[in-house]
């Protein structure tokens, strides 16, 4: 395999953008990517969105992303696998280069979701659950995660308080961040007093109904020395991995095996441990999702995801900063774009550009990117060199 690079980045804001159209949101994002990277080349795209047929009536992303971009007969395949669609695309270029088959490949993700009214939009997600054993019987996102939620408290004695300090957290991180839809900063209280959505879990515990773009433009380790780019950022470790769809059909509600086993994969490949990485962007869809998660990667012992988020453990100046970008909570979650915007974040910081959510001396990062309850997961590793 040939080593692989980052060499460009590129986001739309995140929000309510009525004015922008899910075709304009994508080639602003790789325009900007490409204006980042320096070059125009592009041998191959691969795009992230979980449902442009249900959100907007548009399938067949690979023909009109190419299209608009003003790169017609360039080959290019949308990747899907819900929440998760967006870093599978980056897996996919990552491998188009590796392998050798291209040698700059457009990771692009995009996702318009405020075309259609709340309940459609709660619909269309739920379309990422099981159809036949949970979306069927009404059960939708907050609800599956508040299942988790609930148990989580059972089990460990994890407080309300300690998941409302994931948002407050994240919030206080997307309010340095001018991509965020919702760059304000909270306190425990306006989580707590804000509207029930599936008990335990309020508004304030959600991530948003976003619409944004991210692009990545990828290439070999030397391609990116010929083009000088320095520091050189390196996609050094990917792991994937699936678990059940249906939150029924595990043995523990609590463990998020697709995590771990994407984890385990991409430390692996990268040749390191969870202790070598210093900062992560994770898919925090639900403030429980955040505590779980770190649990999952090994950063704190299970059940300790709670305390650990009370104690400043995953703060921009805590030990182990989670979520420097403001996550999917305060950032906004464009679902097909997040893995790719997650990129965009670890980029950002392992270049020094981060103003003042700048991680110090950022060399080491991790990605964790997923789809549904956790029926599917892509982990990658970054380094600076
Ligand atoms: N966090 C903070 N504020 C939010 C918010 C969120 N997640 N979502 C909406 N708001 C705000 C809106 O800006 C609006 O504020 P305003 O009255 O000052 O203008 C207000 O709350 C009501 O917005 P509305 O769009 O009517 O909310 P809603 O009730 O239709 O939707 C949720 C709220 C939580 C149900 C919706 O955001 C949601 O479904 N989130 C989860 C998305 C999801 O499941 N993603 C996939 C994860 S696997």
């Amino acid at each position: 395999m040939r080593d692989v690079a980052i060499i460009g980045i590129g986001m739309t804001k995140f929000g309510e953008l009525w004015e922008k159209s899910l075709r304009d949101l994508a080639v602003e994002a790789a325009l900007k990517c490409l204006a980042d990277a320096g070059t125009d080349r592009i041998d191959s795209i691969t795009i992230g969105c979980m449902t442009g047929g249900l959100f907007n009536g548009q399938e067949h992303l690979a023909s009109l992303i190419p299209d608009y971009l003003g790169r017609r007969n360039t080959p290019a395949v949308r990747v899907e696998s819900a929440c998760a669609s967006g870093g599978m695309a980056v897996r996919a270029a990552f491998m188009e280069v590796a392998s050798g088959m291209s040698d700059y490949v457009l990771a692009l993700g995009v996702e318009k979701m405020n075309d259609v009214s709340g309940d459609l939009a709660t619909a269309a997600l739920a379309t990422a659950a099981d159809g036949d054993y949970e979306a069927f019987h009404g059960i939708n996102f907050p609800g599956l995660y508040a299942l988790m939620a609930r148990a989580h408290m059972e089990k460990y004695g994890t407080t309300r308080e300690q998941l409302a300090l994931v948002a407050v957290k994240n919030h206080r991180n997307g309010a340095l961040n001018p991509h965020s839809q919702f760059p304000m900063e909270i306190t425990v209280d306006t989580v707590l007093k804000s509207a029930g959505v599936a008990d335990p879990l309020c508004l304030f515990d959600c991530s948003p109904v976003t619409d944004g773009a991210a692009a990545v433009l990828l290439t070999t380790v030397d391609e990116a020395k010929k083009l000088g780019k320095q520091p050189l950022v390196v996609i050094s470790g990917i792991g994937a991995a699936t678990d059940t769809i249906a939150l029924s059909q595990r043995k523990d509600i609590l463990k998020l095996e697709a995590i771990e086993l994407a984890a385990q994969r991409a430390l692996k490949m990268a040749g390191k441990t969870i202790k070598d990485i210093q900062f992560a962007e994770v898919h925090d869809c639900f403030t429980i999702a955040e505590i779980m998660v770190i649990e999952a990667l090994g950063i704190v012992e299970p059940g300790q995801g709670g305390p650990a988020t009370a104690a400043g453990l995953t703060a921009l100046d805590g030990k182990f900063p989670i979520n420097p970008s403001g996550g999917l909570k305060s950032k906004g979650h464009p679902v097909g774009a997040t893995g790719v915007a997650q990129i965009c974040e670890a980029v950002t910081q392992l270049r020094r550009q981060a103003g003042k959510r700048q991680i110090k001396n950022a060399k080491t990062a991790l990605t964790q990117n997923m789809g549904g309850s956790g029926g599917s997961c892509v982990i990658h590793i970054l380094e600076a060199k």
